[in-house]
Formats: C-alpha cells, sequence, structure tokens
C-alpha cells in the first residue's frame, strides 16, 4: 500500500505532463496540449490557488485554523482552493455564478466549501456594478476583514508568479526550447502573462496566442473582453499577447469528439476552444512547435455536454473508459 500524504498532494501542483496532438500535427508542425487536469485538484488553477496561499502565509495574512479564505470564482480556482486550503489548514468560502455546471458546485461543496451562489455571468465579471459574485465576495469579507482573506485572482501577482516561475519554464523545457507558438484562454491573465512573459525572455520571437470565447459564451473560466473589462493583472502585462482568435460555442463544443476520436482525450470546454483556435490559425511557419493549454480534463462537464447536444449520458460514460491521460482525482 502507499500511503499518500499532504506534502505529497502539494509537491504534485505543476510539473504536467505535454502531449502530442496527432490529429493536428502534420508535416513538419508539432502541436501539443499541456495537460493542466493533471494538477492535484484537476486544474490550472491548483497553480495560482497555491502560490496565492503560499504568498499569504509568507506575508502573515494567513493564519492557520483561524483565517477564512473567500474567493469569487467561475469553478476551477474555487475547488483548488479548497482543496489545497484544506489540506494547509484554513476554511473556504465560494461565491460563485449559478450557471457554472452543477459537477463543479458540487466538487466545491463535496471538499467542504460554503458555497453562495449569484444569478451572474458564467465568469465574474470585473468592472463597477457588473458582477454580483465580486461584490458578495468583498461584502463578507469586509465584514470581518480580521478573519476573512481574499486572494483576489484578478490582482494578485503570486497568482503570474505561479506560472511565469513553474508552468513558463515547464513549457520551456518540455518543448526543448523550440516552442515557437502558445495558445491559451484568458480568465484573470496569469495564465497567459505569466507563461507569455517568461517565454518571451527566452526568445522574443514565440508568438503568444489569446483564445477569445464568444459574448454570452458557455466556455467555464474564460472571458470575453468586449463584454467584461480586463482584469488588473491582465492590464499589467497585456502587451505580452501578439494575437487573438476567437472559437464561438460551437465551434468549440464541435470538436470535442473529433479530439476523443483522434487523440483519445475527453477534453473540456475551454481545452476545445483552444484546440479550435490552434485548428483554423493559418500556421505561416513550416517547422512550427505550438503548445496550447488544455485548462482541465472533460470530466466535469457530463451536464454541459448533453445538453448542448456534444454526446449523451451513456457516450460520456463509454468515453471515460476509453480516454488517455486521465490523472487520479481526490473527488
Ligand atoms: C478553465 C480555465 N480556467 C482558467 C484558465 C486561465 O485562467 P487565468 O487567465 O485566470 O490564468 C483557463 C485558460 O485557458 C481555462 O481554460
Amino acid at each position: 500500500m502507499t500511503v499518500v500524504n499532504d506534502a505529497d498532494i502539494l509537491n504534485r501542483v505543476g510539473n504536467t505532463p505535454l502531449v502530442a496532438l496527432d490529429s493536428l500535427s502534420h508535416d513538419g508542425l508539432t502541436y501539443s496540449a499541456k495537460l493542466e487536469g493533471h494538477n492535484p485538484f484537476g486544474s490550472v488553477k491548483d497553480r495560482a490557488a497555491f502560490w496565492m496561499i503560499k504568498d499569504g502565509e509568507e506575508r502573515g495574512i494567513l493564519k492557520k485554523n483561524k483565517s477564512i479564505i473567500i474567493e469569487p470564482t467561475s469553478g476551477n480556482t474555487g475547488i483548488a482552493l479548497t482543496g489545497i486550503a484544506n489540506l494547509l489548514g484554513y476554511k473556504v468560502e465560494i461565491v460563485i455564478p449559478d450557471k457554472v455546471s452543477d459537477e463543479t458546485k458540487d466538487i466545491i461543496r463535496g471538499l467542504g466549501a460554503k458555497v453562495f451562489e449569484t444569478s451572474d455571468d458564467l465568469c465574474p465579471k470585473v468592472g463597477a456594478g457588473t458582477d454580483q459574485s465580486i461584490a458578495l465576495a468583498t461584502s463578507i469579507a469586509s465584514s470581518r476583514p480580521d478573519t476573512y482573506y481574499s486572494p483576489n485572482q484578478y490582482a494578485n501577482d503570486a497568482n503570474f508568479r505561479g506560472h511565469y516561475e513553474g508552468t513558463g519554464p515547464e513549457i520551456w523545457k518540455q518543448t526543448a526550447g523550440k516552442v515557437t507558438h502558445f495558445f491559451t484562454g484568458v480568465g484573470t491573465g496569469g495564465t497567459i502573462t505569466g507563461i507569455g512573459t517568461f517565454l518571451k525572455e527566452k526568445n522574443p520571437h514565440v508568438k503568444i496566442i489569446g483564445c477569445q470565447p464568444q459574448q454570452n459564451h458557455l466556455i467555464q473560466g474564460w472571458r470575453n473582453f468586449e463584454e467584461s473589462a480586463k482584469p488588473d493583472l491582465f492590464l499589467k502585462r497585456e502587451d505580452v499577447v501578439d494575437e487573438w482568435v476567437s472559437a464561438n460555442n460551437d465551434e468549440a463544443f464541435s470538436v470535442v469528439k473529433e479530439v476523443l476520436t483522434k487523440d483519445r482525450l475527453l477534453i473540456s470546454p475551454s481545452s476545445a476552444a483552444v484546440y479550435a483556435c490552434m485548428k483554423k490559425y493559418t500556421m505561416e511557419d513550416d517547422d512550427a512547435c505550438v503548445v496550447g493549454i488544455f485548462a482541465d480534463d472533460g470530466r466535469k462537464f457530463k451536464s454541459v455536454y448533453a445538453k448542448q447536444n456534444v454526446m449523451t449520458g451513456e457516450e460520456f460514460d463509454a468515453s471515460l473508459k476509453d480516454a488517455k491521460h486521465m490523472s487520479e482525482l481526490p473527488y
């Protein structure tokens, strides 16, 4: 029997696999996906949560068995903060838009967080008067400032640093410095600015490509900049983005089965949107090395895929058995 202790779980944040996407690679072009679902609580957000909690501890703001962490989130940050905070001895309260998938909300509750639902859009909007989940979290936190700590992923530089010091160097090493194009979506901007800044320091010619969903989209974790202001964290380093590519809901959902059949990966809506953007982007270099962030896997989206006619519940269950690269998760 292998005994897994808390430190082992926290040591598993980062160092996620980079896997080839055979469905897109051809001739001299190689495409690969960084499978962030392999973080211990199942998404790219484990990195931001871990780095923000550690930063709060180092700055003396978080006190074991006393502090309550509160955060507005569209899902993965809630799962990550709750999972990691549990291991480190903090309580968590999460404010979440009710459009987020039921599976996501159940996981957060199951991990032990108190969950408040608000009736606003899928991704908490940033900007005066536009968002209920951020407003509610702020108001709860300000009622007892000595107890509550909101990491505020939208402005917290530790979120950026997790990618600048972690994900960026991992991609550089995993591609042996060959990466030429990098694709990701944007929620807070931590991922794109952290990885983008690191890669450009290594090679200023690497193209950083931001992926945008349509307005009123169904891509959990992403933000459309026409309907929602840019977060402070993103604004600080937005010049790192060279180009934007858009994928609407239909384009994203339409590739889920294609990737399942051709690459045997059960992917999430945001990974599908990244894939759709990589696929439609006209690649001019003959020997490009393209990397995309797959922020989580498809496990939490059975209900979304059934509702959007991507696949039936039975097809979903069958694909779970058949899919490659599924990590072990504690929920
Ligand atoms: C589901 C999901 N969450 C979060 C992110 C990135 O978030 P952030 O910009 O907050 O680092 C992505 C990026 O692709 C994503 O797909």
